[in-house]
């Protein structure tokens, strides 16, 4: 019994990496793919408690919903389901959280550089942490501080920049 649970755990696979990298759409295509499911960490949490996450933030705090994050994690990973899991940006900046994750499954980390991000998301108005002053700025100052958190928790590291969805399903596919 052991050992298939531990196959089990082998074939899920957890996206993680930095907000716009893109985990939602290829943890989606990857579904297809693999016909699996797909779960969104933060679509769950904002399922869990009826409230958006800018919500969430503006109304609760970020340490709230960071708490939030990590008992989801937490029973996620005692579900030990077969899934896609993509799980919200700074899930990783959490040791307990890492371990968590790795509980989870394969942790694959999507690699974006600054200018990627800054081109994806400079109009976006849904993540809370970018609003605001210079959000580009605020892209690379946490994008170096979480770098060997993301490093950490990963399995395995996919560059996404300059990629089309195709080419970045079939590396993962091929890991
Ligand atoms: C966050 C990323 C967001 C969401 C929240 C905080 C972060 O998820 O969890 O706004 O700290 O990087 P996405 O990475 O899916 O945008």
């Amino acid at each position: 019994m052991a050992n298939s649970a531990e196959n089990d755990k082998k074939t899920s696979y957890v996206l993680i990496g930095f907000m716009g990298c893109g985990k939602t759409t290829i943890g989606i295509k990857l579904s297809y793919k693999l016909r699996m499911v797909v779960e969104d960490t933060d679509k769950m949490i904002e399922n869990k408690y009826g409230m958006k996450i800018s919500d969430i933030f503006a109304q609760k705090g970020e340490p709230a919903f960071r708490d939030m994050e990590t008992s989801l994690l937490k029973e996620l990973a005692e579900k030990n389901r077969q899934c896609i899991y993509s799980v919200g940006g700074g899930t990783p900046i959490r040791e307990e959280n890492r371990m968590w994750l790795k509980q989870m499954g394969n942790v694959i980390f999507l690699r974006a550089k600054a200018d990627t991000i800054y081109d994806r998301l400079k109009d976006d108005t849904t993540r809370p942490l970018l609003q605001g002053e210079n959000p580009r700025e605020k892209i690379e100052n946490l994008l170096a501080h979480r770098k060997e958190f993301y490093e950490d928790a990963a399995d395995y590291i996919i560059d996404v920049d300059d990629k089309s969805l195709d080419e970045i399903i079939k590396e993962i596919l091929a890991l």
